[in-house]
């Protein structure tokens, strides 16, 4: 048996930023529009206007103040309203395996490592633009990587539940190296004329290199990892390929990009997340007070502000459980990835620390991490 270890991680950060004012008026810009187009039916009661959305409410309801995205002008066309992302040819590289080399080269770098010294990448994403080859083995054809690789979802928690499939591996010695990438173009499935989520995602792409800790000087043991799942419909996007067998079609049904209850995610996941957390550092002998960070999913600032409290039985203080989604908005399965990256430098030999991502299935993943 072998001791996996994260070694280094990477993020690819996307060209462009869309503050929350930006998004704003280009959302109510849409709105006017099709209140315009539909003023008759609005005045004779048959149907609702669209109401405007709001920088503020934004802010207050999520905590995020801006995000990344692949594409701009698209997003903020108020005639379009969604990404111009091309679909690339067979001879090109992918968009996702792109964004992701990226995220990896970043992280090689950091370790020190060559592309050829890896043998598992696993591509780890809430949403796939094709259905295969893997998105995965491409990335590791264009990195060089040897062994082989797979793609995986489980919605935002993509992240740590690839993180503990790859340090399986490891400790049982199947692999030596893997790369756990999460390349997340949130904003190819996120409806941007709904005005209850239009401001919660953005895009992003991360990389983890994890390794034997004996091949590495320096990095964070992974101790243990703990990953579950429960059923629910409150998080679902239902595009796939049955969608074709519907005889109302496909090309603009809400219920093909991303849909939440937010109120019953917030009520039902934070209780599940908090008691797994708990449960895990029970079982692995940590006491929650010999925490020096929780690296969060970063969906909602109260939803981590509370789950920060719950665990350690008092407010997180300084940068205990750093917050990324002020800038980077929800990026899925990346968000506690790019915590970790941003704000684990400062760790010392021995300091403790949790990674833990939460979304859809519903489904929760907690690694817990030691600074060597
Ligand atoms: N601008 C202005 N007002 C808005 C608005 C917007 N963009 N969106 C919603 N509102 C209004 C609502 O219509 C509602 O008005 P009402 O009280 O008159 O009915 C009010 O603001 C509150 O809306 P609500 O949806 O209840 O807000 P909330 O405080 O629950 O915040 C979320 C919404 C989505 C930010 C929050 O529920 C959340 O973060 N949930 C969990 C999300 C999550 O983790 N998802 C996982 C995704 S992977």
């Amino acid at each position: 048996m072998f001791t996996p270890a994260i070694t280094a991680t990477g993020v690819y950060v996307p060209p462009h930023t869309i503050t929350n004012d930006e998004l704003v008026v280009a959302f109510n810009a849409y709105a006017d529009r099709v209140n315009a187009e539909n003023a008759e039916a609005i005045a004779a009661g048959t149907l609702e206007a669209i109401p405007h959305s709001s920088s503020e409410f934004i802010l207050k309801a999520s905590g995020i103040e801006s995000r990344y995205v692949m594409d701009k002008e698209g997003v903020l066309d108020p005639a379009r309203m969604y990404p111009r992302l091309h679909q690339r040819s067979d001879d090109e590289p992918g968009i996702m395996a792109e964004m992701g080399v990226a995220a990896c080269r970043t992280a090689l770098e950091k370790a020190g490592r060559r592309g050829d010294e890896v043998d598992l990448v696993i591509c780890a994403a809430s949403n796939m633009e094709r259905a295969y080859p893997a998105i995965a083995v491409e990335i590791q054809k264009l990195i060089g990587a040897k062994g082989f690789a797979f793609d995986m979802n489980v919605a935002c928690s993509s992240a740590t539940f690839g993180i503990q499939a790859a340090a399986d591996m490891i400790r049982a010695g199947s692999v030596r190296r893997a790369l756990v990438v999460n390349p997340e173009i949130t904003s190819g499935h996120l409806e941007w004329r709904d005005r209850d989520c239009h401001f919660i995602f953005g895009d992003v792409a991360t990389a983890t290199l994890i390794e034997r800790r004996e091949d590495a000087a320096h990095g964070f043991e992974i101790r243990s990892t703990r990953c579950a799942t429960e059923f629910s419909n409150n998080i679902r996007n239902n595009n796939g390929f049955l969608r074709r067998n519907r005889p109302d079609g496909m090309a603009d049904r809400r219920d093909m990009q991303f849909m939440q209850e937010g109120r019953k995610v917030f009520k039902e996941v934070l209780p599940m997340v908090s008691a797994h957390i708990l449960h895990h550092l029970g079982d692995d002998g940590v006491e929650a007070g010999a925490l020096k960070r929780l690296w969060l999913h970063q969906a909602n600032k109260t939803m981590n502000d509370f789950i920060g409290r719950k665990v350690l039985g008092r407010d997180p203080e300084g940068n205990e459980q750093p917050n990324i989604l002020q800038e980077f908005a929800n990026t899925s399965s990346a968000g506690s990835i790019i915590a970790f990256d941003r704000f684990s430098d400062d760790l010392a030999p021995g300091d403790l620390g949790l990674i833990c991502s939460f979304g859809a299935g519903y489904s929760v993943g907690s690694v817990i991490v030691e600074r060597f």
